[in-house]
C-alpha cells in the first residue's frame, strides 16, 4: 500500500461562542501537528467547521430577533478571524450546516435503520408553553433534589455533583421565559448502541486508536455494563435537520456535529477538485481527531458505532487533551482569566501562545495550566534569548559577504543537531511537544556556547579576521536555521522569517540535514520582541467581568460524566448571554405574604442599625442534643470567627455548609442558649418546619463586606 493519507479534525466550536485561550489548546496542537506532518512531505488535510445546530442558537436568534442564518454567518467571521490570528491553517473550515452534511446525516441514519439500530420510546420532557418549546437541560433551573441548593441547572448540581434528570428539580423555572415548565410527552429516536458493545469493545482497547488511560476510563465507566440507548431526537421547535422519515423530529445536534467533520471534507474536495470517497471511504485514508476529554464519550463510543455500520472509514486515532486552567484555577470572568481569541491578540503576540502550549503539551491526557509570567518568562528566556539572538547576533556581519561556500569546521554541531532530527520528528509525531521543544532549546543552547566562545563581535573589530567572522556566522546562522525548521510547526513565522532571511524559504523537515552554504543574506529584521508585561494587565483588565468563574463552550472545563445523554450545549447557554429572558414572566403567587404581612415601617435609621456581613461557614456540626440546631462556625476574614447556632437541622447536612456564605447578622447582642453562645443570627427565608432557604450573596462577595 502506498503511504496513507492523513485526514485531521479538531473538534468542531460551537457557533454560538467565541473563542478563547481555553479552546485553542486543541486548535493550537492540533495545528502543529498537521503542520508538522506537512512540513515531513505527507499529504495531510486538516478540516473543521462551526457546529450550529442545537437549542442554544435558536434562542440567541429569537432574542437577537434575527433569522439563525444571520447569526451563523456572523459568528464563523468571528471564529475564522480568530483562528487566523493565531496561525491555524485549516485546509478548510466550513459549518455543520449546510447541504453536504443533511445528505450524509440521512445516509449514516439510513445505515443505523437497516442494522436494526433505531427505535422510538416516549420520553418525558419539561416543556416551556410560553416559550413554545421543550426545555434542554441548561435551560432550566431550580433546586438541587439532592442537597437543596437553589439556583441549579436541569443536569446536575454544582454543590454536591449530584446528576439527576431535570424534571426532579425542584420548583423548576425555565430560563427562556421565567415561567414554571410543565411536564410533557413527546416520542424520541433512540439508537441502540449495545448492539456495538463487542466491536466498541475491541475497538476501543486497540492500542492504535486510544490513550491506554482513555482506554481504560472507557472500559472502566461505561463497557463493563450495558450501553445506554442514546436519546438522538429532538422534537419541534429545534434548529437543526428535521429527521426525513420522523417529521416532526430533528436530529440532536450530537449526531450531525461528527458528521459535519465529513460535510466539511466533502466541501473542501469540491473546492479542491477531490473525490469525497476517496477521502471518508478509502483505507488508504488514516482519520485523526483531536478532542477535548470532556467529549471523550461522542467519539469514542457513538461514533466508531455510527461509522462502523456505514461505508465509511473508523478513525484511526482520537487524540484527546486535557482542560486549560488559568494560574492553576478554571477560567473566571471575575478574575479577566476568561480571555477570547481576539482579546488576547489585541494585546500580544500568537507566537507566545503557541510556544507556550507546545512546550506544556505531552501525549496523556493531562489537564494544562496557564500562567501567564511564566509565559513570558519562556518566551522571553527562549524564543528571545537563544533563537532569535543567534540570528540577531550574527546576520549583520554577513550581509556584505553572504555565507561561507564551503562548510567550515564546527566540531560537529551541525552534524548533531542534525542527527536530533530523528527523536524531535518521533516526540512531534507522538504528540509529545513538550519533549521536541526541550529537544530543541538544548540544540539552541549549544548554538548559543558556539557563538560565546567565538565572540564574532570581536572578530568583527579585526579586518585579519574577517574571513573567520563569515565562517562563524555561517555555522551560527545554520544551527539558527536548523532551529527554525524544527520550531516551524510550531512557529511559522519565524520560519518565514528565517527563510527570507536567508534567501531560501523553509519548505521541509530535511533543510534541517544539509547546511546552506554561499547563500546571501539580508539585513536583519525585527523577528520577536520580549513580552510586554503591561499589555498583559491590559488584556486581563479588559477580560474582567463581574460575573464568577464560568464554563465556556469547548473550554473544556469540566469532567467528562458517565451521563450518556450531556447537557445539550452546556456553558454556551452561559456565555452567549442566551439563559436570561429579558421579560420574564414569573408566576409566584401570595401565600407567602398572607401568611406573614409586611412588618410596620421603619426608617432608614432603623434599618442601619443591624449591621448585616458577608460571613463564610467554615464548619458546621450537629448540636446532639437540639431537636432543630447545628453549630455554625462563621469566618468574617482574617481570623474573624463567630459561633452561631441555626435552626435547619434536618434541613442542610453539616457537610453541605462548609465553605458556603451567608449573611449574618452580626451585631445582634449574643445570646445564651443551652449548648453555648450564639454571636449572631445568619438570614434566611421560609416558613420553616423543613422549609428554610438560607441566604447567599451573589459570587464575588467576600466574607466581612456589609450589606447596605
Ligand atoms: O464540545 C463542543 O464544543 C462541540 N461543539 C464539539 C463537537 S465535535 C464534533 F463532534 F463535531
Ligand atoms: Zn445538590
Amino acid at each position: 500500500m502506498s503511504k496513507p493519507q492523513l485526514l485531521v479534525t479538531s473538534a468542531l466550536p460551537y457557533a454560538n461562542g467565541h473563542i478563547h485561550l481555553g479552546h485553542l489548546v486543541e486548535y493550537i496542537q492540533t495545528d502543529i501537528w498537521v503542520r508538522f506532518q506537512k512540513l515531513r512531505g505527507r499529504r495531510c488535510i486538516y478540516i473543521c467547521a462551526d457546529d450550529t445546530h442545537g437549542t442554544a442558537i435558536m434562542i440567541r436568534a429569537r432574542q437577537e430577533g434575527v433569522r439563525e442564518e444571520d447569526l451563523l454567518a456572523r459568528m464563523h467571521e468571528a471564529h475564522t478571524r480568530d483562528f487566523a490570528g493565531f496561525q491555524i491553517a485549516f485546509d478548510h473550515y466550513g459549518s455543520t450546516h449546510c447541504e453536504e452534511n443533511r445528505q450524509l446525516c440521512w445516509e449514516i441514519w439510513q445505515s443505523l435503520r437497516k442494522a436494526g439500530m433505531i427505535y422510538e420510546e416516549e420520553v418525558r420532557q419539561l416543556y416551556d408553553a410560553q416559550a413554545g418549546t421543550f426545555l434542554a437541560d441548561r435551560f432550566v433551573k431550580g433546586v438541587c433534589p439532592n442537597c437543596r441548593a437553589p439556583n441549579q441547572y436541569g443536569d446536575s448540581c454544582d454543590r454536591c455533583g449530584h446528576h439527576y434528570d431535570p424534571i426532579d428539580l425542584i420548583d423548576p423555572v425555565s430560563t427562556l421565559s421565567g415561567a414554571r415548565p410543565e411536564v410533557r410527552t413527546a416520542l424520541h429516536l433512540f439508537v441502540d448502541i449495545e448492539k456495538q458493545h463487542a466491536f466498541l469493545d475491541q475497538w476501543t482497547q486497540n492500542a492504535d486508536h486510544l490513550q491506554p488511560e482513555i482506554a481504560n476510563y472507557l472500559r472502566g465507566h461505561f463497557l463493563g455494563q450495558p450501553l445506554r440507548p442514546w436519546d438522538v431526537s429532538r422534537p419541534a421547535p429545534y434548529f437543526g435537520f428535521e429527521i426525513p422519515d420522523s417529521p416532526g423530529n430533528y436530529w440532536y445536534v450530537w449526531f450531525d456535529a461528527p458528521i459535519g467533520y465529513m460535510a466539511s471534507t466533502w466541501q473542501w474536495c469540491k473546492k479542491e477538485g477531490e473525490d469525497f470517497d476517496a477521502w471518508w471511504a478509502s483505507p488508504d485514508t488514516h482519520i485523526y481527531h483531536f478532542i477535548g476529554k470532556d467529549i471523550t464519550y461522542f467519539h469514542t463510543l457513538f461514533w466508531p458505532a455510527m461509522l462502523r455500520v456505514s461505508r465509511y472509514q473508523l478513525p484511526r486515532r482520537i487524540q484527546i487533551h486535557g482542560f486549560l486552567t488559568v494560574n492553576g484555577e478554571k477560567m473566571s470572568k471575575s478574575k479577566g482569566t476568561f480571555i477570547l481569541a481576539s482579546t488576547y491578540l489585541k494585546y500580544l503576540d500568537p507566537a507566545y501562545l503557541r510556544y507556550y502550549y507546545a512546550s506544556k503539551l505531552t501525549p496523556r491526557v493531562d489537564d494544562l495550566d496557564l500562567n501567564f509570567e511564566d509565559m513570558a518568562e519562556k518566551a522571553d528566556a527562549d524564543l528571545v534569548g537563544k533563537v532569535v539572538n543567534l540570528a540577531s547576533r550574527t546576520a549583520r556581519f554577513v550581509v556584505s559577504t553572504g555565507l561561507a561556500s564551503s562548510w567550515p569546521d564546527d566540531g560537529g554541531l551541525f552534524a548533531q543537531t542534525a542527527a536530533d532530527g530523528i527523536e524531535i520528528a518521533e516526540a512531534y509525531e507522538a504528540c509529545d511537544f513538550n519533549r521536541a521543544m526541550r529537544l530543541i532549546l538544548a540544540a539552541a543552547d549549544r548554538a548559543n556556547q558556539y557563538v560565546e566562545r567565538q565572540e564574532p563581535w570581536k572578530l568583527a573589530k579585526d579586518p585579519g579576521q574577517t574571513e573567520q567572522l563569515q565562517k562563524v556566522c555561517t555555522v551560527a546562522l545554520n544551527l539558527f536555521r536548523q532551529i527554525a525548521v524544527y520550531l516551524a510547526p510550531v512557529l511559522p513565522r519565524l520560519a518565514e522569517q528565517t527563510g527570507r532571511l536567508l534567501h531560501r524559504p523553509i519548505q521541509h523537515w530535511d533543510e534541517a540535514q544539509k547546511p546552506l552554504l554561499g547563500s546571501p543574506v539580508r539585513p536583519f529584521e525585527h523577528m520577536l520582541k520580549r513580552v510586554d508585561r503591561q499589555a498583559i494587565s491590559a488584556m486581563i483588565d479588559e477580560s474582567r467581568q463581574p460575573e464568577e468563574a464560568v464554563q465556556a463552550s469547548g473550554s473544556r472545563t469540566t469532567v467528562p460524566s458517565a451521563k450518556p445523554v450531556p447537557a445539550e450545549t452546556a456553558g454556551a447557554v452561559t456565555e452567549s448571554g442566551a439563559s436570561v429572558s429579558s421579560s420574564p414572566r414569573w408566576d409566584d403567587d401570595e401565600a407567602a405574604l398572607r401568611a406573614e404581612p409586611i412588618a410596620p415601617q421603619c426608617t432608614m435609621e432603623d434599618f442601619q442599625k443591624v449591621d448585616l456581613r458577608v460571613a463564610r461557614i467554615v464548619a458546621a456540626e450537629d448540636v446532639p442534643k437540639a431537636k432543630k440546631l447545628l453549630k455554625l462556625t462563621l469566618s468574617l476574614g482574617g481570623e474573624h470567627r463567630r459561633n452561631v447556632f441555626a435552626g435547619v437541622k434536618g434541613v442542610y447536612k453539616p457537610e453541605e455548609l462548609v465553605g458556603r456564605l451567608v449573611i449574618l447578622a452580626a451585631n445582634l447582642a449574643p445570646r445564651k442558649m443551652a449548648f453555648g453562645t450564639s454571636e449572631g443570627m445568619i438570614l434566611a427565608a421560609g416558613p420553616g418546619d423543613g422549609e428554610i432557604y438560607l441566604l447567599s450573596p451573589d459570587p464575588g462577595a467576600k466574607p466581612g463586606q456589609r450589606i447596605h
